[in-house]
């Protein structure tokens, strides 16, 4: 690549400040139900969460994104890659972070942490993207907001596919360290990909909507993308909050927190 994502995305969002960025307000009530949709079918989605606008701009810069990356899978993590785009200002609006926590405190019954939004974008494309397919994981993070940028619109789109809630909020970072360890083993990755394509043992999939945004528990749930083709490109921006073990010394000392969500001393 001859330019870095993140000097694209400078160029590209140059000029769009934080206030003129409005996202809607979520009532409490809502807040409620998103919470109980979650637990019963293992997500909930707010219908144009962002407008046509916001969707172009973002799908304009996927598109020179994995342009300059020869048509290949890209992706930007942490507040550092993320800094100055347009997903970055997203991501410091009082409306998504507050969105976030309620949803943490509905669905745990606990206080938020005082710990900052952890943003991903992903972008799947040509044949590197295919080996992003049925990578099932759990997410580090309570809640995970997914909000689609580019979906190819026929053929294989990259559905999210999830197991919902299949584990508790883990006491401890060891046993969550346990799961992931099991779970990132080849013969029971293919195990889920056979159960994921046939729709079995509470698998499900889910087809995404550029601008909707789609809230589940990324933590409990385990989830992963289908194949989108290569010729296509499937975008998708990820906004997580709420890890469990952020203060353990043994994944600070190992290093596994390094681009994590950071302490936050003035929480929305
Ligand atoms: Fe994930």
């Amino acid at each position: 690549m001859n330019q870095s994502p993140t000097a694209i995305a400078n160029e590209q969002d140059a000029g769009l400040l934080l206030a003129d960025l409005v996202l809607p307000e979520i009532s409490d009530a809502d807040v409620k139900r998103f919470a109980v949709e979650i637990d019963r079918q293992g997500f909930s989605v707010i219908p144009s969460y962002v407008g046509n606008e916001i969707v172009e701009r973002l799908s304009a810069l996927v598109t020179k994104i994995i342009e300059r990356n020869s048509g290949e899978y890209a992706v930007l993590t942490g507040s550092t890659e993320i800094s100055g785009t347009l997903l970055d200002t997203i991501g410091k609006t009082p409306q998504l972070n507050t969105l976030l926590r309620r949803v943490y405190a509905a669905g745990t019954g606990k206080t938020p942490p005082a710990q900052s939004l952890y943003q991903v974008l992903r972008c799947i494309s040509g044949q590197t993207g295919l080996h992003q397919a049925y990578f099932f994981h759990y997410d580090s993070y309570v809640v995970t907001a997914l909000l689609p940028i580019l979906i190819p619109k026929e053929g294989r789109a990259g559905d999210l596919v999830m197991k919902p809630n299949t584990r508790r909020i883990r006491s401890s970072y060891l046993y969550n360290l346990f799961d992931k360890i099991i779970v990132d083993n080849k013969i029971l990755q293919n195990f889920f990909k056979r159960q994921a394509i046939e729709r079995r043992c509470g698998f499900k999939n889910v087809r995404v909507v550029p601008g909707n945004l789609y809230l589940f528990w990324g933590y409990r749930s385990l989830h992963a993308n289908e194949p989108c083709d290569p010729k296509k490109i499937r975008a998708t921006a990820l906004f997580h909050f709420g890890d469990p073990h952020a203060n353990n010394g043994l994944r600070k000392f190992t290093g596994r927190a390094k681009i994590r969500a950071t302490d936050e001393s003035a929480p929305f």
